[in-house]
């Protein structure tokens, strides 16, 4: 087959904070595309509000924020990782200051930052812009990744899967190589805007596609959120981990018309406090931190006090502040919750949880490499081992950053060596082949199979898509959520496994759309949390099931690895 292929050093699929950071640390000689389904702001990080965890202050300490991390993640971190990661904050903010990332600071003394606090931090840690700290970093990281001779950006190209030596090899369309073990090779896109799928090479692949909170109903998470790259590495064979633990946030704006808006665990940083709709605060007797619980402590809370009392919501009062100290350091909260006629200084604010953050993911070591050669997870598509069974707020930020960082470390050092063939110009090489480490052993992938499509008409029956898509959610939602049993997960699962036979045949039968592939992402990340959580039988961080109430330490003390 001939035809051209377009390669990469590196292809780094997703532009958050993950994706991002690590394209801006490749020095010009390496050529890296970054490959995002939307627009190339589009994230989880442009969303983000609280801020990013470090330690900044002489009041705090590595050992605080490392045994905060570790108790809100309920005995299943990596401490190794822990350690590693909570050390490399003040060295990635660093980085992201120098990427020109604007943090704000105290008024009083413009060197220092203005720190805030949320749930599980036993000190003022989180640094912020505003509460649009996502917006602030994806400007500055995109600004810096667009000035960049080297780094090529493909906005509404959407990867369809994972190309490997077992792929081609099952497909028969590699005869050498027999004994070779698995390893990436590129990747498939879908152009949104042509519908032609095209074939991208590189020496390594990143997946830094951000986490899968569109699989429930009710999330804080935007569209792009399906899970792309974990269903792409199972559907290769790369080893998956930790997906019964998803995390619903306390507080999403309760409002017809707001589409599960966040609000920030940094108001009850500022002493937000949580009542009921008759105002009996209700964290109180709880948890000794109150409402600065770990989060899977106050999301069950408030889900079984809205049970008890039957009501729709719980509330969020911030009246104890000004409203001037409200308009500034919640602007866009405070701007939002307005025009929904709710003002913050005089009004509670009404509020439900919501899923938020995936805390399993693609099994990935210290340096971000997954369980297949040159094949790359950062960020929350990652099961890192950095937050066991409940993520610490405002960690995830600085987990994609600082892992971006150590998969650079791992990685730019085997392209010196000779592994890159790149020619380091700005833009893609067309038939270059080559994969890091392996100078001149590859010249056989300097092609690449075509994308075929099986599948000849287009569908005429769209409404199937979007049935689906709403039962999986909805059943997510009811079966899986935040609290869950045996009979609820095989619910899930029956209904699970029905979608997923349906969506396969329709999957094979015609045409691919971005819609239908995040349909299919999404279900498959479905069956994988379904199948976690059927294994773990405890309760333990986010996975809370009523059969199994209690920790089981003896038997549950590790992690689901599928
Ligand atoms: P993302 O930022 O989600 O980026 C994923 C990228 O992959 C996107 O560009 C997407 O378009 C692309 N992509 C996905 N699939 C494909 C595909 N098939 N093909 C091509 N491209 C694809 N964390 C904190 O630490 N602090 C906070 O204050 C905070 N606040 C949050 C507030 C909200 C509302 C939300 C939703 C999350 C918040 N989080 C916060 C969590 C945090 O924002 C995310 O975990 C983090 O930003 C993930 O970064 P990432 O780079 O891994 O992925
Ligand atoms: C928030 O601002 O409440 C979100 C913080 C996080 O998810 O880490």
């Amino acid at each position: 087959m001939g035809f051209s292929v377009i390669h990469f050093d590196v292809l780094i699929i997703g532009s958050g904070i993950a994706g991002l950071s690590l394209a801006n640390r490749y020095d010009e000689s390496l050529s890296i595309g970054i490959f995002t389904k939307k627009g190339e702001a589009e994230s989880n990080t442009n969303y983000a509000q609280g801020g990013l965890a470090a330690v900044m202050n002489i009041k705090d300490s590595y050992e605080k924020h490392v045994q905060d991390t570790l108790i809100a993640g309920a005995g299943l971190c990596n401490e190794d990782i822990v350690r590693m990661v909570v050390e490399e904050g003040p060295v990635v903010v660093q980085d992201l200051l120098n990427w020109g990332v604007k943090f704000t600071k105290l008024k009083d003394n413009e060197e220092a930052f203005d720190l805030g606090k949320e749930g599980g931090h036993s000190e003022r840690r989180v640094l912020h812009a505003g509460d649009i700290t996502g917006r602030e970093i994806e400007r500055a990281l995109v600004s810096t990744s667009r000035s960049r001779p080297n780094i090529s950006i493909f906005e509404n190209h959407i990867a369809v899967d994972l190309i490997t030596l077992n792929k081609l090899r099952k497909d028969k369309w590699l005869k050498t190589y027999k004994d070779k073990p698995d390893k990436v090779l590129g990747a498939y896109f879908l152009n949104k805007n042509t519908g032609k799928v095209i074939t991208v090479k590189a020496g390594i692949v990143v997946l830094a596609t951000g986490g899968a909170g569109k699989v429930f109903l009710y999330t804080s998470n935007p569209d792009i959120s399906t899970g792309d790259g974990i269903a792409m590495a199972h559907r290769v064979g790369a080893k998956i981990a930790n997906m019964e633990f998803y995390q619903f946030h306390p507080t999403c704006l309760y409002h017809p018309k707001a589409k599960s808006f966040l609000i920030s665990e940094a108001l009850r940083g500022e002493g937000g406090i949580l009542r009921l709709k008759d105002g009996t605060p209700f964290m109180d007797k709880v948890h000794p931190l109150k409402n600065l619980a770990p989060r899977d402590i106050v999301a069950r809370t408030i889900d079984f006090e809205m049970k008890r009392t039957g009501d729709e919501c719980v509330y969020l009062d911030m009246r104890h502040k000004s409203r001037e100290f409200l308009k500034k350091r919640f602007p866009d909260i405070f701007k939002t919750a307005l025009s929904f006629g709710i003002d913050m200084s005089k009004d509670q604010i009404p509020v439900v949880p919501a899923a938020h953050y995936l805390c399993g993911g693609v099994l990935a070591d210290a340096t971000g490499l997954t369980s297949i050669e040159n094949l790359y997870a950062i960020g929350e598509v990652a099961c890192t081992g950095l937050h066991g069974a409940n993520r610490l707020a405002s960690n995830s930020l600085l987990e994609g950053c600082v892992f971006a960082k150590k998969t650079y470390e791992a990685t730019a050092p085997v392209f010196k060596n000779g592994g890159s063939r790149g020619d380091g110009k700005k833009g893609a090489n067309f038939g270059k082949g080559g994969a890091a480490g392996e100078k001149g052993e590859m010249e056989e992938f300097n092609i690449l199979p075509e994308w075929k499509d099986f599948g000849f008409s287009d569908s005429d029956e769209l409404i199937v898509i979007t049935h689906n898509w709403d039962e999986l959610r909805r059943a997510m939602w009811n079966y899986v959520g935040i609290v869950r049993s045996d009979k609820r997960l095989e619910r899930a699962k029956r209904r699970i496994d029905n979608l997923l036979a349906e969506i396969k045949e329709y999957y094979w039968n015609f045409k691919i759309t971005p819609d239908l592939l995040e349909l299919r992402n999404i279900a498959e990340v479905a069956n994988l949390i379904i199948t976690s959580a059927v294994l773990r039988k405890e309760s333990r961080g986010t996975h809370y099931t009523i059969d199994y109430p209690n920790k089981d330490d003896k038997n549950f003390k590790h992690p689901t690895v599928l």
